[in-house]
């Protein structure tokens, strides 16, 4: 822990994907809560700008680590430059994603591959590179940006759902295992979010049908999330709107749920050319 000038100690937070979106408003908000702060993604200009910005707004340590979690070194190599600073990470958002826009059967098992590893494999392994450390110090805080998607049904040809699903389920798994150590894991399942990410996967056009009441801010979604992880809560749901669409899909047999999925979304491997 880093000690500050009135010498009360400051914790870190690890935030990954915090150069845009969820991930940045995420950062904001724990800047404010009073912790130091790691920006890990790949774009380090917006890293840089968004640590200058938080260190001077609210007086924190803030610094950047360029990272791409397709690479299967990365989460290490992340962990050990915050080892060189002589820091542990005492919060970690594992928040970088994005959804893929390309046949399964058709897209090249690499872009398949990365993309897992970003959506999973990375998540997975920030969490054990840092758990032992929060279990030893007994306090900690992990959010896994999961998905409403973690509750939905399929669209074609996707493998996005499954991999929320698979980080809700790892959530809950480690938060029973941790309960009372400490340790607080959450998995927090936003729906439509007002982010980058539909710019990204290329259907900010076909996003613009989906009523306003589904589409939340990232702050909304943080602070809900973060009170969640104070409270000890495995699963959140973010917003009144996704909470009952969650409720209600879990009711609903797979071949009515498929009926609800967006046209939008439905539709994505029709839309998609590569
Ligand atoms: N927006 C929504 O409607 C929504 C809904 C539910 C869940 N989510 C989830 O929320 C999380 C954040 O998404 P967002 O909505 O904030 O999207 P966003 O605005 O596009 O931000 C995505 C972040 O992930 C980072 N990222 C992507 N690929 C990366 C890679 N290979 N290595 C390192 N960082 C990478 C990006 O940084 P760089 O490009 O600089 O690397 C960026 O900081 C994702 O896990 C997403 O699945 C989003």
């Amino acid at each position: 822990m880093a000690i500050s000038e009135n010498a009360a100690p400051r914790r870190l937070a690890l935030v990954t994907g915090a150069s845009a979106g969820i991930g940045e408003s995420f950062a904001t908000l724990l800047a404010e809560r009073g912790f130091d702060l790691c920006l890990v993604a790949r774009r380090l200009d917006r890293l840089e700008a968004l640590a200058s910005r938080l260190a001077e707004q609210h007086g924190v340590e803030a610094f950047a680590v360029p990272a791409d979690l397709g690479d299967p070194q990365a989460p290490e190599a992340v962990v050990k430059a915050i080892a060189a600073r002589r820091r542990d990470v005492d919060v970690l958002v594992n928040n970088a994603g994005y959804g893929l826009h390309q046949r399964f059967a058709t897209a090249p098992w690499a872009v398949q591959s990365e993309f897992l590893e970003v959506m999973v494999r990375a998540p997975m392994h920030f969490a054990r590179l840092v758990l032992p450390g929060m279990l030893e110090r007994r306090w900690g805080r992990i959010v896994n940006v999961a998905s409403l998607a973690a509750f939905a049904a399929e669209p074609p040809g996707s493998t996005y759902t499954a991999s929320k699903l698979f980080l809700l389920s790892a959530s809950r798994a480690l938060w029973l295992a941790h309960r009372g150590s400490g340790v607080h894991i959450t998995a927090s399942c936003p729906g439509f979010t007002y982010t980058e990410f539909h710019d990204v996967l290329g259907v900010r056009e076909a996003m613009g049908s989906m009523p306003r009441c589904m589409w939340q801010s990232s702050r909304a979604v943080v602070e809900e999330s973060w009170r969640a992880v104070e409270r000890d809560k495995p699963v959140v749901v973010t917003g009144l709107v996704n909470k009952v669409i969650a409720t209600a899909m879990h009711f609903l047999p797979f071949s009515c749920a498929t009926l609800l999925t967006p046209r939008s979304l439905r539709d994505r491997e029709k839309l998609s050319t590569r």
